[in-house]
C-alpha cells in the first residue's frame, strides 16, 4: 500500500452496469463498464482502507485484498448494498443501476410474433438503492453518489445529491464520447452541499479515483 491514511475505515463500492432479464437469453442493460468503480475501489486499497466491491463486472481485473461481490440486477445490488453498508464508513455508489426492468421475465425464450411488426414491453421501477441508503444512514456515514447525465449535467447532480442525501455527487457529462462510459479518461465536476463546485481536468479513471479518496479524507474531518 501507498500509505495508511485511511487504516481501520470501510469503504463499499459498487461498479458496473445493472443487467435485468427479459427471457433466459435477453436483458435491458447499460454501457458501464465497471472500470470506474474498479480504480475507486483500488485506490481506497491502496491508502489503507478495507474495501467492498459489489460489481456487476467481477471478472474486469485481478483484484488485492479487496473482497467482491458479483450481481446482476438492481434488485441483487440494492440487497448486497442493504446487507453491507451499516458496517461501513463510506458508500460509493458507482454503478449505474437500471432505472427500469422488465415487468415479468419469461421463463423460456420469447419468440418472435409473424403477424405483428412491433412488440411493446411494459417496464416497471427497479428500486433506488442511494434512496433506500438515506432512510438508514448515520451521521458517521459518507455517502456519495454518481450522476451521469446527458443534459443539464449540474442542474440534475444537484438535485440528485439533496434527493439522495449524499455528501457528495460525482457529475460526469457521458454525451462526450472520450470521457465516462466505457472509456479509460473521465472528467468530473465534484458536487458538495455548501461547497463550491470543482471540476477536475480531463485524466485516467485511476487519477479521477484519487481525488475522491481525497475528497473523502476532507469529509471525513
Ligand atoms: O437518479 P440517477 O440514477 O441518475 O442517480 C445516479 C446515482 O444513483 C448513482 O450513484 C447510482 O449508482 C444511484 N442509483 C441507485 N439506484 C438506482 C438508480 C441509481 O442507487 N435505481
Amino acid at each position: 500500500p501507498q500509505d495508511q491514511v485511511l487504516k481501520g475505515k470501510k469503504v463499499l463500492v459498487t461498479a458496473g452496469g445493472t443487467s435485468e432479464a427479459l427471457d433466459p437469453v435477453r436483458s435491458i442493460t447499460n454501457a458501464s463498464s465497471g472500470k470506474m468503480g474498479l480504480a475507486i475501489a483500488q485506490a481506497f486499497q491502496q491508502h489503507g482502507a478495507q474495501v467492498t466491491l459489489i460489481t456487476t463486472k467481477p471478472n474486469l481485473a485481478s483484484v488485492h485484498d479487496i473482497e467482491l461481490i458479483p450481481v446482476t440486477t438492481a434488485q441483487q445490488m440494492q440487497t448486497a448494498v442493504l446487507q453491507h453498508f451499516p458496517h461501513n464508513n463510506v458508500l460509493i455508489m458507482a454503478a449505474a443501476v437500471a432505472d427500469f426492468g422488465p415487468q415479468v421475465t419469461a421463463t423460456n425464450k420469447i419468440k418472435k410474433n409473424p403477424q405483428s411488426d412491433s412488440w411493446s414491453l411494459t417496464l416497471t421501477k427497479t428500486p433506488d438503492i442511494l434512496q433506500a441508503v438515506a432512510k438508514i444512514k448515520q451521521k458517521s456515514q459518507i455517502t456519495i453518489g454518481f450522476a451521469a447525465e446527458t443534459q443539464n449535467l449540474i442542474a440534475n447532480a444537484t438535485q440528485k445529491l439533496t434527493a439522495k442525501k449524499l455528501d457528495l455527487i460525482v457529475a460526469n457529462d457521458v454525451s462526450q464520447s472520450q470521457i465516462g462510459f466505457n472509456t479509460d479518461d473521465n472528467q468530473v465536476t465534484f458536487i458538495r452541499p455548501q461547497q463550491k463546485n470543482w471540476q477536475t481536468p480531463v485524466t485516467s479513471k485511476q487519477n479521477i479515483a484519487q481525488l475522491i479518496v481525497r475528497q473523502v479524507l476532507d469529509l471525513l474531518q
